[in-house]
């Protein structure tokens, strides 16, 4: 059984000007008015305060610096209740491409978090990726549960994987109170144009081909980004200290498929895309087992309709082409000068 309830009334929110912490943000703002939010944030290419700007106010305040600032810690940690921990470098490519700001900001950052943690006191929820485990076959008939090896692939994957172990350290023993989530891949409003899903709405929108890796047939188990932010409240609030959480909402789909729900959806030929170089590396399936959150804390997701979950994310794209233009040109050309 979960412990009582932890009741934060004030919290901070790391990266909470990226995807899915900017989305976490919002889903506290509108369910739970009792709690002040801090985002700390260090607005590099994959943060923009645009995300939160309409929140910004007596609930939702923003500081901008950098997780690996000791000084800034010992400044902003005390008075608060909790720590959610979201910023880090999260782009499998951009690993391979340089590896050094994943050691600091996932690895480093991670470790600074856990000393202010440590040294005020505060609860500390450790948000983290479902790819620490490596991947499975696509025969496989398993999923990943809180039990599997980490067998992590990518520098991004690997900093994630240690950054979760620098945690369980802390807590076992410096006595942090903290909790771990490891989540599948999400979807949903403001996710950077680098990543799958939103590189081929605009894609398409700007009038330019889709890009698929290698043979297309790689399994992603999709989750939309407002499930993730009621599961990680969900653990925050009610999972109990030391343990790890997974979290997935039975999502598998290839990327062939999605793809071609996009292209469908948006009115193209769903054969209207190019075949680029594979990523090296690349995992070949992610699947989450999340039956500990489901019994023990209670949690079920509310988007199960992927079709839907996608038409709403295309629509998002559509009437917010300010927001995501900008990042655009840049993007593609780094894209590019990969093969990719
Ligand atoms: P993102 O790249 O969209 O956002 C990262 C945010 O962190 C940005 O706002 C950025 O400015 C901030 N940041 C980066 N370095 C910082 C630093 N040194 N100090 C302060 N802020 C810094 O990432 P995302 O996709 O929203 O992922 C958020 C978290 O969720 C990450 O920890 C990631 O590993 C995890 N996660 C992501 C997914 C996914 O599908 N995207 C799935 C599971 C877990
Ligand atoms: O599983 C959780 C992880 O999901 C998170 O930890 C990461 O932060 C997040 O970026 C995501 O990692 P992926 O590498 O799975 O996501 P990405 O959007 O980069 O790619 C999804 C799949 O699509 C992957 O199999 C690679 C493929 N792909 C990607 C791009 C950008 C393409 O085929 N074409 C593309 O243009």
């Amino acid at each position: 059984m979960a412990e009582d309830f932890f009741s934060p009334r004030n919290i901070i929110v790391t990266g909470g000007c990226g995807f899915i912490g900017s989305n976490f943000v919002h889903y506290v703002y509108d369910n739970h008015p009792d709690v002040h939010v801090t985002v700390l944030d260090a607005l590099t290419y994959a943060g923009n305060l645009e995300n939160i700007r309409g929140i910004l106010g007596d609930r939702v305040e923003f500081v901008h610096g950098d997780i690996c600032d000791a000084e800034l810690l010992d400044r902003l940690v005390p008075g608060h209740d909790a720590i959610v921990h979201y910023a880090a470098e999260s782009h499998n490519d951009n690993s391979i491409a340089n590896p050094e700001p994943f050691l600091r900001t996932n690895v480093e950052g991670t470790y600074r978090l856990l000393e202010a943690a440590r040294k005020y006191g505060v609860r500390y929820h450790h948000v983290s990726t479902d790819e620490v485990y490596g991947d499975l076959a696509l025969d496989d008939p398993a999923r990943f549960t809180e039990e599997t090896p980490y067998r992590p692939s990518s520098p991004y994957s690997s900093t994630k994987a240690s950054s979760d172990l620098l945690v369980r350290a802390w807590h076992r023993t410096f006595g942090v109170r903290m909790t771990i989530s490891n989540c599948s891949n999400n979807y949903g409003p403001f996710q950077h144009v680098e990543k799958f899903i939103p590189r081929q709405i605009t894609n398409i929108l700007e009038g330019q081909r889709p890009k698929l890796y290698g043979d297309g047939l790689n399994v992603r188990d999709w989750i939309h980004t407002e499930d993730h932010s009621s599961a990680v409240w969900t653990i925050l609030t009610r999972g109990r200290l030391g343990e790890t959480y997974l979290i997935g909402a039975d999502g598998e789909r290839n990327n062939l498929t999605v793809l071609r729900d996009i292209l469908t959806v948006m009115g193209r030929d769903p054969d209207d895309f190019d075949w680029v170089k594979d990523r090296p590396g690349h995992d070949r399936r992610y699947a989450i087992d999340a039956t500990k959150l489901r019994r023990e804390l209670g949690w079920t997701p509310s988007h199960t309709d992927f079709q839907a979950g996608i038409r709403g994310t295309i629509d998002w794209y559509v009437n917010n082409r300010a927001w995501w233009e900008p990042a655009k040109a840049a993007t593609e050309a780094k894209y590019k000068r990969q093969g990719q």
